[in-house]
């Protein structure tokens, strides 16, 4: 049992050791028994959070709200264009107000120090809820998925396909060096993770008996994998020119039936979502339009086979998301 994470914030998985990534993952086992079993769980009633959004979302902001919601509290939605903050409020004065009315504050936005700076200043917990290097409430959902999948994580092999330098693939490959999955980040050379990340992961991976290996060949990568990885091509916050690139770049990282075959029997897929799988978003037609791909990260049949645990992953976000706010709250 580690100690206490009351009064803590969330900001990055660097930060928690080993113990205190499993001990939220028992807490959100029995977060989800409960709600399963239409247990109350009203815990932190009487307290207020907010919830500050630089970029859109659906998953994060709905588990926030909703878990929120199950544990008692008051929550407030502040959306990319409604708070003052960075236009007429300096980050550390914004902080500041919002810690003297709330008891806990997500951020989700641009620079990793953005989140630092609220934490810094705002003298309640600060939670991650995605900046441009990392994304790690995601992660805690991700585990508990493949836990719920296999039954265990250590000594599994993770592949994640294509972007493999974004916040969500740093973000795995951080949670893999620490509970002792072995992760891949399968990839071409430009959109490997930062060598100064990878170094430390190594190192923790070294001390949890897991590996971490960089390849930008697919048949070696996804050879031996347990659970196939992967995210959009083009992330938040980057500009839409950068997509011929991109896909150029990484459609040779798709997750097709091909890689699902190359990996173990029993691999499943994840994906953080939101996915360009059809022609059913408004992008995914914009593309299809400009460059003839029906699909992009992931095929349809991929996305939509057994093998996809996609919608048990973004459900699980909102039981680690309620994990993580009742320890820091608590
Ligand atoms: N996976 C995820 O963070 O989804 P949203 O962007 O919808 O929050
Ligand atoms: N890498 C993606 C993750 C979305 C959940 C992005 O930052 O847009």
């Amino acid at each position: 049992m580690p100690r206490s994470l009351s009064g803590r914030s969330f900001l990055k998985l660097l930060d928690f050791s080993t113990e205190e990534i499993q001990y939220l993952l028992e807490l959100a086992k029995d977060f989800k028994r409960m709600k399963r079993a239409g247990t109350p769980h009203k815990y932190l009633a009487g307290k207020n959070i907010v919830l500050l959004f630089e970029k859109t979302s659906t998953r994060t902001r709905c588990s926030f709200e909703v878990a929120g919601n199950d544990l008692g509290m008051g929550v407030t939605y502040l959306d990319p264009g409604s708070s003052q903050m960075g236009k007429k409020e300096s980050l550390e004065d914004t902080a500041k107000v919002l810690g003297r009315m709330f008891d806990g504050i997500e951020y989700r936005g641009f620079d990793q120090q953005i989140v630092e700076d609220l934490a810094k200043h705002a003298g309640v917990p600060v939670w991650n809820g995605l900046t441009t290097d990392f994304h790690p409430t995601q992660m805690l959902a991700d585990v508990l998925t493949i836990e719920e999948h296999f039954g265990h994580y250590k000594g599994l092999t993770m592949v994640f396909m294509g972007d493999a330098r974004n916040n969500v693939a740093n973000s795995l490959m951080v949670v893999s060096a620490k509970l002792g999955i072995n992760f891949v980040a399968c990839g071409p050379k430009d959109n490997m993770p930062e060598k100064k990340l990878v170094d430390t992961c190594k190192k923790i991976a070294k001390e949890n008996g897991c590996t971490i290996t960089l390849t930008e060949d697919v048949k070696k990568g996804t050879k031996n994998a347990d659970v196939i990885y992967t995210d959009i091509w083009v992330s938040m916050g980057e500009p839409d020119e950068i997509w011929e690139k991109r896909i150029k770049l990484l459609s040779p990282y798709q997750v097709n039936d091909a890689v699902m075959k190359n990996a173990n029997p029993g691999a499943i897929f994840l994906h953080c979502l939101p996915s360009f799988h059809d022609l059913e978003t408004t992008i995914g037609v914009d593309i299809h339009k400009k460059f003839g791909l029906p699909e992009m990260e992931v095929t349809d049949k991929v996305f939509r086979s057994p093998q996809s645990k996609v919608f048990d992953e973004a459900e699980n976000r909102m039981h680690t998301i309620k994990a993580v706010m009742y320890a820091t709250l608590k």
